[in-house]
């Protein structure tokens, strides 16, 4: 298989091709019944998996669907799959059963199933025995081909799985329908190199490979004629950007090309894993102006021990050194992570270092999971630890980690902060919008604001979200 190397256009135009054929069945179902048909996506998981449903969503209104409010509406649905944790997986199950009911309401009704969660054996083997009722199931590897898919099940009236074990080419310009119209993610590389022994992540979305830069500063140039203000750059990690490609090109370097580009008014992006973060890229992160300051830095937890068993390959004292190093360079950044409690062999002493972090490391937010087995990872066949242990502990390190976000928010209060408007709050009075730092505020407002870069003065926190007012 060819490495990092784009898609033929003999291919995007077959599956073109496709899309026009599944846009004239619509068409006729159209005529017949005088109503077009509806579809709607569930996107579990990551932002990855987000990304991809937007894409999903391009191809399904270029075929001639429009969208469902509600799911039940819908005569095409989507799940688009996560497999991180346990949980995850069994809401999809949870959903499939309700489903076939909807089927026995609404003929028409067609299934389709994709994502990480796709990429597993065992899954397939469940929903081929279990959930007949499926109609279409594919990869993580094979999005851009829907419309081939829709188009086969039609003919044959049966149902259709297309899993690939590998990645191929990259698929450059697929349509797109963005979720929101000032902020827009672009993906920089795919997959995963790093097998943190809990992780399924690189089992289900493949080996790392990047977009070559050109395709992704005019993805993003694009974006910004089309009135994007803020990108978010995405990779399972960020910091190996670069490698493999053709060009000579590194994250950091990337970074100060997307900064030039005009429109765009913020830059953000995640990944990072702490083991490969250069000095290069936290001096871009301080040079380029758009570039905003904050940094989501995964550390999972905070004991040598369990660090190297998770194949982490740093330690918390180099950790906790690159945070200092950042904060050096950066002094208002905010640094952000990820938290596992509960990982095979951790007990409560080794929470305790986890917690030394939070007090040391003074993190702005945290994404805190208890551990999940999954099958076919090395982490799944070491010695487990309790689930009554886990959730003693994950209380413990919520109860660390909530007073020090709390703090650092009441810092803000009094102060005045650039603001990008992105969202109306559910009651409709309120504006949600992000400080630089990526924190969230509510403020007073209407939708004439969204997409404005407004002056927020702080006037209130909680632990999760700021409170404020437009000067
Ligand atoms: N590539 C990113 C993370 C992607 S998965 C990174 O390494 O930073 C997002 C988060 O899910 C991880 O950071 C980890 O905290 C969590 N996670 C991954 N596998 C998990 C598992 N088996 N159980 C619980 N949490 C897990
Ligand atoms: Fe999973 Fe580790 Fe890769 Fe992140 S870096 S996706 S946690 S294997
Ligand atoms: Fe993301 Fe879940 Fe896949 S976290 S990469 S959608 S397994």
């Amino acid at each position: 298989m060819v490495r990092n190397e784009k898609m033929s256009s003999a291919e995007l135009e077959r599956q073109r091709g496709f899309m026009n054929k599944v846009r004239e069945i619509n068409e006729e179902f159209y005529n017949k019944k005088g109503r077009r048909k509806k579809m709607h996506i569930t996107t579990f998981g990551c932002q990855m998996n987000a990304h991809d449903s937007e894409k999903l969503h391009g191809m399904l209104i270029k075929m001639g669907y429009e969208p469902a409010e509600d799911e039940k509406d819908a005569d095409f649905v989507i799940y688009n799959t996560c497999c991180v944790r346990e949980n995850a997986e069994n809401k999809v199950y949870g959903n499939l059963g309700y489903l076939k009911h909807q089927k026995k309401r609404n003929p028409y009704l067609k299934i389709a199933l994709c994502g990480c969660m796709m990429q597993q054996e065992t899954v397939l083997q469940t929903i081929k025995e279990k959930y007949r009722h499926v109609d279409i199931v594919f990869g993580t590897f094979n999005i851009y081909k829907l419309a081939e898919l829709i188009y086969i099940n039609h003919e044959t009236n049966a149902p259709v799985f297309d899993i690939w074990k590998e990645h191929g080419e990259i698929v450059e310009d697929l349509p797109s329908v963005r979720h929101f119209k000032y902020k827009a993610s672009v993906n920089i590389m795919f997959g995963c190199n790093n097998f943190c022994s809990y992780c399924i992540v690189p089992y289900v979305r493949g080996r790392e490979r990047s977009r070559c830069s050109e395709d992704i500063l005019d993805e993003i140039k694009a974006l910004a004629k089309d009135g994007v203000k803020e990108v978010m750059l995405l990779g399972q990690n960020v910091n190996s950007y670069g490698k493999g490609l053709d060009e000579n090109i590194t994250f950091a370097q990337l970074l100060r090309k997307v900064n030039e580009i005009e429109g765009i008014e913020r830059i953000r992006f995640m990944t990072s894993h702490p083991k490969d973060l250069s000095d290069e890229l936290i001096y871009a992160i301080r040079d380029c102006k758009k570039v905003c300051n904050h940094i989501h830095l995964p550390v999972q937890a905070g004991n040598n021990e369990i660090l190297m068993n998770m194949n982490r390959k740093y330690t918390k004292e180099q950790y906790l050194a690159l945070v200092d190093k950042i904060r050096a360079e950066i002094p208002d950044i905010a640094v952000t992570t990820d938290i596992i409690v509960g990982f095979p062999g951790e007990d409560d002493a080794c929470v305790d270092d986890t917690i030394d972090v939070i007090n040391k490391a003074r993190f702005n937010g945290a994404f805190t999971f208890i551990y999940s087995k999954r099958t076919g990872t090395p982490a799944a066949s070491m010695e487990q630890v309790s689930e009554q242990d886990a959730k003693r502990n994950f209380n413990r390190v919520l109860d660390a980690l909530n007073p020090v976000i709390l703090q650092l928010n009441k810092e803000k209060v009094g102060k005045v902060y650039k603001v990008l408007a992105e969202d109306v709050s559910s009651d409709a009075e309120f504006i949600t919008g992000r400080l630089e730092d990526n924190s969230l505020v509510h403020f007073r407002g209407d939708e004439s604001m969204l997409g404005e870069m407004l002056d927020i003065k702080i006037t209130d926190c909680k632990t999760f979200y700021l409170i404020g007012e437009r000067i």
